[in-house]
């Protein structure tokens, strides 16, 4: 039997959010600069959002770039922001070809000009979109999106249009820049490094994590059937004990 067939259809996640990790040393082992590996790592989004569509899932969230990498060399982030212009450029038609809606998390505003720009056109251009939703992290962390959060809920309760004593898990989570995606069920973070690096802190409070030694640009469909054949053989309890899911 080949791994897809192994996937149980009836046990799918419905969101999965991937931190997209290595990039760099995938080049650098080839005696190449960083920047290859990221555009080598094109390939591996586009695979990936294939199969996730293929199987039926229907969020899928790739951590692209973080508040952090602002702090990286110029030239890397200068190339980073081309490739993604270029990419959503190349692969909206594909998009639309395959009924995915692309979304995006994080501080927007904070993009080149010309990038939030190519990327608001694309989310347009594909917003009506059924099958799949495929959300980037630009200019994301966590803890960047957690006080933006505080911060605008502190102002409709000053306002008057919010009760302090009503916010609860779900008012809360309206003001998350996640807004109307579930939480994601499975995360999996590729290169060996066993940390979340401030990707989605809230959402994830109950996710299943999958490491892999994997860089990300030879991640490939058959490891993400991998990862989801993992997360098929966990019992998530969700504090209970065993007996209680029965
Ligand atoms: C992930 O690969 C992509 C981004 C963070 C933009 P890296 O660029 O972090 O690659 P490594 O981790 O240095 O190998
Ligand atoms: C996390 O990777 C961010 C993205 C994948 C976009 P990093 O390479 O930036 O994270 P650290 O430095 O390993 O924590
Ligand atoms: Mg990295």
């Amino acid at each position: 039997m080949s791994l897809k067939e192994q996937i149980n259809l009836s046990r799918l996640p419905q969101h999965v959010a991937i931190i997209m990790d290595g990039n760099g040393r995938w080049a650098q082992r080839q005696g190449e600069q960083r920047i290859f590996g990221h555009q080598h790592g094109v390939r591996a989004v586009r695979d990936t959002t294939e199969a996730a569509a293929e199987l039926g899932i229907k969020f899928l969230t790739l951590y692209a770039f973080s508040t952090e990498n602002w702090n990286r060399p110029k030239a890397e982030v200068d190339a980073l922001m081309e490739l993604l212009i270029q990419t959503i450029l190349a692969e909206t038609a594909t998009l639309n070809k395959n009924n995915i809606r692309l979304l995006a998390i994080g501080d927007l505003e904070s993009l080149p000009g010309n990038c939030h720009q190519q990327l608001r056109e694309a989310m347009a251009a594909t917003a009506s979109n059924t099958r799949m939703s495929l959300v980037l992290a630009l200019s994301y962390s966590a803890k960047w999106e957690l006080l933006d959060a505080v911060q605008r809920i502190s102002q409709d309760v000053k306002k008057g249009t919010l009760d302090a004593s009503a916010i609860n898990e779900e008012v809360f989570s309206n003001y998350l820049t996640t807004v109307g995606i579930p939480d994601p069920e499975l995360l999996i973070r590729t290169s060996g490094e066993h940390r979340i690096s401030n990707f989605l802190l809230w959402q994830i409070a109950y996710s299943e994590l999958y490491f892999t030694d994997k860089l990300w640009p030879e991640f490939t469909k058959e490891d993400f059937y991998t990862a989801l054949i993992d997360y098929q053989q966990r019992e998530r309890r969700f504090g209970l004990v065993s007996e209680q899911l029965k």
